[in-house]
């Protein structure tokens, strides 16, 4: 039986990716297997974002070297955005790597598997997208769905456009087509993936009917037995009235929105080449909470930027309390090959100051998002169950539509969407127990 083993690392994107790929394999008759060390095909889809998602990689993949000096039938294979950025010099650096190939080239991974090859082969073209391979999901209930690839903006700091290509829509009916079937199949919610969502619509395939992201999020909320709509990443300059009231209007919109605001100095912002400035993004936030008042919000933050002063720094911070994110994630600035702002090696912020900033970014957001998540205390919140609690598994986890986790007391099934009444929150969690109400229906 010819078994494989992937790991994944990076985004949502890759995650999908890599579905894709499994679905790929086990119709090509491969089996999955939790242990790398007794997988025939071992495959890695790689992340590039920052210098920390190459070093892990690698570690990976030396491990996988030594597998293969045992075996020397086990095939490695190296997939994602790191191959990408280095393309054929994956097998200059690692030349026990057999196969490689990008983000757009999931496929050519079966005709590299079906051929006789016996030489390594590197597959890095852009095709747009390469979809229709069936997704092998980790959860049946949950499904991500991908509405573009690429992105066409220009963050000086930002690897993705050169691993990932220019935008690349799929057709609006496409996509319903495709939740339709998932919704069919038993998915509850559904997660829309693209670098720039609410971009969608402007770079259809093939040259077909332009499209909106706000209509997009109405086709699917049409659609019976859908019950959450997700999406991730939406770009603040993109970010227009259309999509804020779709979120009030459309009951399987969540009422979350990853917004990232990357700086709070707009002298930064300009130097990342992020298109808005404080004040703008701070306009957003006023919109989006106008019509959806209790909306939660979280963000990515980078701290560090090349030429980023203490007063740049501080306006970050004070965006950051102002808002009061619901969460957020924090990254130092890691310089990227190929990538206009590594060439500002000058004004590189030294390390240690990186880390003294990112303690204090870290103590206001998660100060701010304590707070926040206070709001929930007391009321009653449908939880789409996940699985049991990781700390104690008498207890249940799931997530609320503001994408709180919640670990309760109470008896249900992965996929149930159950009423949970929040007993208690911190800046990551809340906690709760299912209401009596539900229990007495369950029971
Ligand atoms: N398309 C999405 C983000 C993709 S990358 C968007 O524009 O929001 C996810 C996050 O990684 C970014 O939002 C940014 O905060 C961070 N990031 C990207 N490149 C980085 C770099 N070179 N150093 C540190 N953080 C980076
Ligand atoms: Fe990178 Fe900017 Fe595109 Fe996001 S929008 S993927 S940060 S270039
Ligand atoms: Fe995602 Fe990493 Fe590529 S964050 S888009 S897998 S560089």
């Amino acid at each position: 039986m010819r078994s494989y083993h992937v790991t994944t690392f990076g985004c949502q994107m890759n995650e999908h990716d890599s579905e894709r790929m499994k679905g790929m394999l086990e119709s090509l008759g491969y089996t999955e297997t939790d242990a790398v060390e007794r997988a025939g095909l071992i495959l890695f889809n790689t992340c590039s974002i920052r210098e920390k998602a190459d070093s892990r990689f690698v570690a990976h993949l030396r491990q996988a070297a030594a597998h293969k000096r045992r075996d020397p039938e086990v095939v490695i294979g190296v997939g994602g955005c790191w191959a990408q950025s280095v393309k054929d010099d994956v097998f200059r650096q690692f030349p026990f790597v057999d196969v490689a190939f990008g983000p757009g080239q999931v496929h050519k991974l079966a005709e590299f598997l079906t051929s006789d090859s016996l030489t390594a082969q590197g597959f890095f073209e852009f095709e747009g997208f390469t979809g229709h391979l069936p997704a092998k999901r980790g959860r049946a209930f949950q499904a991500w769905v991908q509405i573009s690839v690429g992105c066409n903006m220009k963050c000086s700091y930002c690897i993705v456009p050169s691993t990932r290509g220019r935008e690349v829509d799929r057709p609006l009916d496409e996509l319903v087509a495709e939740v339709r079937a998932q919704v069919a199949e038993g998915v509850r919610e559904v997660t829309l993936l693209g670098q720039n969502v609410n971009a969608y619509g402007r770079h259809v395939r093939d040259g077909g009917p332009a499209a909106s992201f706000a209509r997009l999020l109405a086709e699917l909320d049409a659609i019976d037995g859908l019950d959450r709509i997700r999406y991730t990443s939406p770009h603040p300059q993109d970010m227009k009235e259309d999509v804020v009231v779709a979120h009030a209007r459309l009951a399987s919109v969540c009422p979350h929105m990853h917004l990232p605001l990357q700086s709070g100095s707009s002298r930064i912002l300009k130097a990342m080449r992020r298109t808005y400035d404080r004040e703008r993004f701070l306009d957003r936030v006023a919109l989006i909470r106008e019509h959806n008042p209790d909306i939660a919000l979280t963000t990515d933050v980078i701290v560090g930027f090349p030429g980023e002063t203490e007063a740049d720094f501080e306006e970050t911070l004070e965006v950051c309390e102002e808002v009061g994110f619901d969460g957020a994630f924090t990254f130092i600035y890691s310089p990227r090959r190929g990538t206009e702002a590594a060439a500002f090696a000058e004004d590189f912020v030294p390390h240690e100051v990186c880390v003294a900033r990112m303690d204090r970014l870290v103590e206001v957001v998660q100060r701010r998002a304590a707070e926040q998540a206070r709001r929930f205390v007391g009321r009653t919140l449908d939880v789409l169950v996940e699985g049991t609690s990781r700390t104690d598994p008498s207890r249940l986890r799931g997530r609320t539509g503001h994408n709180k986790v919640v670990n309760f007391a109470g008896l249900a099934d992965p996929g149930d969407l159950v009423p949970v009444q929040i007993t208690g929150a911190t800046s990551q969690t809340l906690t709760g127990e299912m209401s009596l109400l539900a229990r007495a229906a369950a029971g």
